[in-house]
């Protein structure tokens, strides 16, 4: 596997890749490598012959009160789980190398769907995000790029993003990787202390009890945000939100069917952590 931090070196092995005619996928990521992230990486393999990863922690999508400064790095560790997993370009770049200019004077600014679920409360945060992902298309130009279904908002954003602006990029999405208890793996999931963990089930328990009712029958998206809602009103859990929406438009539902999906946020002894299902299981999150 080839580590390289500047663009141009960047482009020369992308270029260098199709020249041999292999097709290139690409796997954005701000690092901390877990079996999500790798789950990523086997996708893009299967689409592709030639797989980038890209690993930036991109100050853009932090508020000011987030965690940019103590989000988990350690390069060394994710340089030898990407070559392990078959990762042919490791992209590590600089903040001045994204951002040679410091903040951009050109952002992708989303029209719609950016100022409701995880938006409500991180406002600029889909800004930075497609702003960042937009960057990495440009640099790579890839023909697939892959993200986790765990980040469902982001993921939606970026498939409107790659279709509203005709970037020429297919972009694939992958179900979410849990522990074995059920809970999803996230970087974040460091900040957890055992008692944190264990409240944390909460949340993917929850929206198993939203799969468990559709699958008896139950259509009224209320009933099942009040599940959620129900479920997580517990000691040591502050709910940020629990909705049921359409994957397309983001909007709340009012009956649900194939394809709603179920998704919550909520701070969990300060940590923040999101979680989501997709009902009767689509392919991106089969039952
Ligand atoms: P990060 O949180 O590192 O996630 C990188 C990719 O891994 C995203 O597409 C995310 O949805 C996916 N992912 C995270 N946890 C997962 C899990 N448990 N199962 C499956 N996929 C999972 O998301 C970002 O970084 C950034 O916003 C980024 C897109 C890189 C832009 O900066």
């Amino acid at each position: 596997m080839q580590v390289v931090s500047s663009r141009s070196d960047v482009r020369a092995a992308v270029a260098a890749a199709r020249r041999d005619g292999l097709r290139v996928a690409l796997v954005p990521t701000m690092g901390y490598l877990h079996d999500g992230h790798l789950a990523l990486v086997d996708r893009a393999r299967e689409l592709a012959d030639w797989v980038a990863m890209s690993i930036f922690v991109n100050p853009l999508q932090f508020g000011p009160s987030e965690d940019l400064d103590r989000y988990p790095r350690d390069l060394e560790r994710d340089a030898a789980l990407a070559s392990a997993r078959g990762v042919d370009l490791l992209f590590a770049p600089t903040r001045a190398e994204m951002y040679p200019g410091g903040e951009p004077w050109v952002a992708v600014i989303p029209e719609h769907g950016a100022d409701r679920l995880c938006g409500a409360s991180r406002p600029r945060h889909f800004r930075g995000v497609l702003t960042v992902v937009a960057k990495l298309l440009g640099i790579f130009a890839p023909d697939v790029a892959v993200f986790g279904q765990k980040d469902f908002q982001q993921a939606t954003l970026i498939r409107r993003m790659a279709a509203d602006l005709d970037l020429g990029v297919d972009i694939e999405v992958v179900p979410t990787v849990r522990e074995p208890d059920g809970l999803a793996l996230s970087s974040r999931n460091v900040y957890l202390t055992n008692g944190d963990r264990e409240r944390a089930l909460a949340l993917s328990r929850a929206l198993e009890g939203c799969r468990s009712l559709f699958a008896a029958g139950e259509v009224d998206a209320e009933v099942l945000r009040a599940l959620l809602r129900r479920s997580l009103s517990t000691e040591g859990i502050e709910l940020e939100y629990a909705d049921v929406v359409d994957p397309e438009t983001l909007q709340p539902q009012i009956r649900v069917g194939r394809g709603t999906v179920c998704a919550v946020a909520a701070r969990v002894g300060g940590t923040r952590l999101i979680d989501n299902v997709v009902l009767a299981g689509i392919s991106a999150d089969p039952a």
